[in-house]
């Protein structure tokens, strides 16, 4: 049962689902930062509201201009202004000043010539954006609709693992839909954690669900076979209760991972969040 907190929620995350006292001030090195905004009709179709924020760059803006429709541009300026907020919160200084680079795989990261070690990872679906920003290890993220059309069960027979494609048979047809999701945003959030996106394998990863998630991102609720050697932790959640959402961090079990996760109301504000929680595991 959650405890509230000043409008928030405050969770105890891991496979005991007891309640956790009040967090003690953190230090930034075990948090995990969410943040996700839900965009307006509105604000979607007209993206002059979001070109004229001071925090982005030119480069943001050229980035931008690479789409024709206003949708994909918004989703584009919003997606950098969510991110440059997220990682002044988290670093400190001016959100204009981050540069970008780009990994042979297109992965975003921040330029080596800040020399700060922070990890971050964006999504975003039509009218819904999240980022994740880190210290402890490199983070993937990834979000979708759970009214996403297309045939998601067809995509997981032909290319999840067997075992996964035998958990879903026996489940009715909505359910069945909605665990393909579950598996595919866990299978994308790796990938994208390791940095070649859907250059890599689906079958890299495998995840039995062991518990449905909740709005508030929980860790425990599956279990990961991964391939090669490397630790990741998995936190999976509904934000909005209309998404679903992965954040896999790439570190071990030893790392006390906190999550501090908030829904931003209007990432053009700097101070506009609404929901908000801390998860520790
Ligand atoms: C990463 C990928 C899975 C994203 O798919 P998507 O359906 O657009 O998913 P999302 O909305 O969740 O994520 C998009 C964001 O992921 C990030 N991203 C891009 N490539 C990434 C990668 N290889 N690893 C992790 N994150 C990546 C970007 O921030 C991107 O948003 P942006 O283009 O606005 O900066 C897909 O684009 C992919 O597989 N890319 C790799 C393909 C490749 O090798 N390209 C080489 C040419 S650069």
């Amino acid at each position: 049962m959650p405890s509230a907190e000043s409008g928030g929620h405050l969770f105890q995350v891991g496979m005991s689902a007891s309640v956790s006292p009040l967090l003690p001030a953190m230090s930034n090195d075990s948090l995990l930062h969410f943040r996700w905004t839900r965009l307006s009709e509105d604000s979607v179709s007209d993206n002059s509201v979001w070109q004229t924020s001071s925090v982005l760059t030119n480069d943001d803006r050229q980035r931008a201009g690479e789409f024709t429709r206003p949708q994909d541009q918004v989703q584009v300026l919003a997606s950098r202004i969510l991110l440059r907020r997220t990682l002044s919160e988290v670093l400190g200084g001016e959100p204009s000043q981050w540069r970008f680079v780009r990994t042979e795989h297109g992965k975003p990261e921040l330029d080596p010539a800040h020399r700060r070690r922070a990890f971050f990872n964006l999504t975003h679906t039509a009218n819904f954006i999240a980022v994740a920003v880190s210290t402890v290890g490199a983070v993937g993220l990834d979000a979708e609709a759970e009214n996403r059309s297309g045939d998601i069960v067809k995509i997981a027979r032909r290319r999840f693992s067997p075992d996964e494609v035998l958990a879903l048979e026996p489940l009715a047809e909505e359910k069945q839909r909605q665990h393909a999701l579950l598996l595919w945003t866990l299978k994308e959030s790796w990938l994208k954690a390791l940095g070649c996106g859907l250059t890599g394998s689906l079958r890299s990863s495998r995840f039995r669900i062991l518990q449905e998630p909740a709005e508030d991102f929980q860790e425990g609720l599956v279990e990961a076979r991964l391939q090669g050697e490397q630790a990741a932790r998995f936190l999976v959640g509904r934000p909005g209760g209309s998404w679903k959402a992965s954040i896999c961090c790439l570190c071990g079990n030893e790392v006390p991972l906190v999550l501090d996760a908030r829904e931003v109301v209007n990432p053009a504000c700097s101070d506009s969040f609404s929901k908000s929680f801390r998860a520790e595991s």
